[in-house]
């Protein structure tokens, strides 16, 4: 694996295919392991998670089900700033055990505006899975109980995360090269 560029950018190999594979293996068998007779559902929120929720859930040995849903964020009131709806979230969530796959937690601003919507449902128990998160970016206290790797806040690209659209494609995970 060497460099490349997407766009105007240049990305450096970051993480492998095979170490991605390796601890989503291990991911998937922990949940195994502590969802068992409960029949979780797992919500992937789209675009960005949907390689990290097909892998993920190959690796699932119990009874699950899995959806995907899309956030779509607009302009609510002054009040309320930012709302973020979701899209093709169908199934009844009230006493259920939920588990939020997300490829990539920054900020948390995503997650902080859609919880309260889902513990909203009254599920049983609800839990986040995500690949990535970058602890340095975060603004808002999001527990991410299943974790894949911490990483510097650092913009990365690829296994389905993009860059301007691009870039989902690639089996590994690959950094930005800062510019000189
Ligand atoms: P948050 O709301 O700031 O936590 O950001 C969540 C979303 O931003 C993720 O689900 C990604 O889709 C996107 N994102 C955050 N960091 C990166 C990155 O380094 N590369 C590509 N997308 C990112
Ligand atoms: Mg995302």
């Amino acid at each position: 694996m060497s460099e490349i560029q997407v766009i105007d950018k240049k990305f450096r190999p970051y993480i492998t295919a095979a170490e991605i594979n390796h601890r989503i293996q291990a991911m998937g068998v922990q949940i195994s392991g502590e969802y068992a007779g409960k029949r979780p559902i797992f919500i992937a929120i789209l675009n960005g998670s949907f390689m990290f929720a097909a892998d993920l859930f190959k690796y699932i040995s119990i009874e699950a089900e899995i959806c995907f849903i899309k956030l779509a964020s607009y302009k609510g009131t002054k009040s309320t700033g930012n709302v973020i709806t979701s899209i093709g979230l169908d199934e009844p969530l009230k006493d259920r055990h939920v588990i939020i796959l997300e490829d990539i937690v920054d900020t948390g601003n995503t997650l902080h505006k859609f919880l309260p919507q889902l513990h909203n449902q009254q599920p049983a128990s609800l839990k986040i899975a995500a690949l990535l998160q970058k602890p340095e970016a975060l603004e808002h206290p999001i527990d991410v109980q299943y974790l894949g790797f911490s990483v510097p806040n650092k913009f990365l690209l690829g296994y389905g995360l993009d860059y301007d659209g691009l870039g989902r494609n690639l089996a590994e995970i690959y950094q930005l090269v800062d510019e000189a």
